[in-house]
């Protein structure tokens, strides 16, 4: 899938925080400097996922995870975190 940075609004980490399931109605991940809204996925209910929690930059933990960077494919980024 073809991402366009230029086209996309970026948000703080203060921003995303806010977006973890619990303290608003989105559900976003930010990952590789994107952000992704996850809450059409079952897995991400409430915010959570496994031991992980969205709302935060999951760059870092995607190596503790069975899949690979896949998973995001079917995900249009809907942001960029600055
Ligand atoms: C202990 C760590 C984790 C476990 C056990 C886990 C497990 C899974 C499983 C079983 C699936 C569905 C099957 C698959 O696509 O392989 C999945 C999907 C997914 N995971 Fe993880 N995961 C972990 C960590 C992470 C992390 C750190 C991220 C983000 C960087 C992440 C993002 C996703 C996404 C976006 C999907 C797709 C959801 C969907 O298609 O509805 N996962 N994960």
């Amino acid at each position: 899938m073809d991402k366009s940075p230029l086209q996309l609004p970026s948000f703080s980490k203060a921003q995303l925080a806010l977006r973890n399931g619990q303290d608003r109605e989105e559900i976003w991940i930010a990952y590789k400097g994107f952000i992704y809204d996850v809450k059409s996925s079952r897995l991400w209910r409430g915010g959570k996922h496994y031991e992980h929690w969205a709302g935060q930059d999951l760059t870092l933990e995607l190596s503790e995870a069975p899949h690979t960077e896949k998973v995001f494919d079917k995900f249009e980024a809907i942001g960029i975190l600055l």
